[in-house]
């Protein structure tokens, strides 16, 4: 039988798209006559009870708005067995049947749980790193992408006037997604990522002597997270190279502002397919995007699938930039 109740709760960092997709499944579970809750906090939320009822007004003049109007949070409670049950119990004496879960793997794995304690949970991948296995894109990670982009973009107006080089750190822990995308969108002359080795002298001090060589007076590097030693990248490219070097860390600015067009139409969809899955009864499940087309997955298979980073993009990135 079909959810009649549901929540809907945005976990983990926050991402910009996230509110569209809380309205998504506001406005599509009320269009199918169910009740709908917004959770305060993540899965903190669902452990203290803190939830209200959400009708069509109470996501009007969201869709345009970074950050979560519901708020987020990791949550070490729920990440116990007891947790998980009193967040069952909660869910059961409000007579919620489903939750919809905002966020990335590690609230999946929550999602997994709470379904295996009798609550239907559907996954949406909110997350601006990309590193979600099942779906060739997150909601928030077209927007992370733009605003890293415009941000080198005026460090490349100073470095140009300086004759310097920029070393920029962008965000990703784990995932080069967003370094390889703005790498190739700013023309850096070298883009270091968590899953593929650097050698300092080869990709780095070889390829800015090269350019060099060729009349270049300014460079970018753009550093991932998760690879780190930003500051220390650009001491040691200026004791190498002679040009003057700068370090910029993005940092936090990369998870605000206002969504894409990209992350508003995706989140609309992923929230609109999330309540259908509900509706048929279905939990477990994690939806994403293919190409073009709206797809889900059980969570556990989501889960193990491995993530594929795209080594040939990050060498046509070194190729272009010569
Ligand atoms: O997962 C999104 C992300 O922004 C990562 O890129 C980053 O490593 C992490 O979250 C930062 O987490 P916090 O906001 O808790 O410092």
């Amino acid at each position: 039988m079909g959810a009649k109740s549901i929540a809907v709760l945005t976990s983990g960092g926050d991402a910009p798209g996230m509110n569209a997709a809380v309205r998504a499944v506001v406005r599509s579970a009320i269009s199918a006559g169910m009740k709908v809750y917004g959770v305060k906090r993540g899965y903190n939320g669902l452990l203290n009870d803190d939830l209200i009822e959400m009708n069509l007004r109470s996501v009007s003049d969201i869709i345009q708005n970074g950050g979560t109007t519901l708020f987020t949070a990791r949550s070490p409670e729920f990440n116990t067995p007891e947790g998980v049950q009193k967040a069952a119990a909660n869910c059961k004496r409000r007579g919620i049947d489903g939750v919809v879960v905002i966020g990335g793997d590690g609230s999946f794995r929550g999602a997994r749980d709470l379904t295996g304690a009798g609550v239907l949970c559907i996954g949406l991948p909110g997350t601006i790193d990309n590193d979600i296995a099942c779906t060739d894109f997150t909601i928030g990670y077209d927007t992370a992408l733009n605003t890293a982009m415009e941000m080198i973009d005026r460090l490349q107006d100073t470095s140009e006037s300086h004759d310097r080089c920029s070393v920029v750190e962008v965000m990703g822990r784990h995932c080069g997604d967003i370094a390889l995308q703005v790498g190739i969108a700013t023309g850096a002359v070298a883009t270091l990522v968590p899953e593929v080795p650097y050698d300092f002298d080869r990709d780095i001090v070889q390829k800015i002597e090269m350019v060099r060589a060729t009349g270049k007076t300014h460079y970018i590097v753009v550093v991932a997270e998760g690879v780190g030693h930003t500051e220390e990248l650009a001491r040691k490219i200026e004791a190498v190279t002679g040009v003057e070097s700068r370090a910029t860390i993005l940092g936090h600015v990369q998870r605000g502002g206002h969504p894409t067009v990209r992350d508003r139409v995706l989140a609309g969809r992923m929230g609109y397919r999330a309540v259908q899955l509900l509706e048929q009864g279905l939990g477990n499940r994690v939806v994403a995007v293919k190409g073009d087309t709206i797809v889900d997955y059980d969570i556990t298979e989501a889960l193990n699938m491995p993530r594929v980073f795209d080594e040939e993009l990050l060498e046509i990135s070194g190729k272009l930039s010569l």
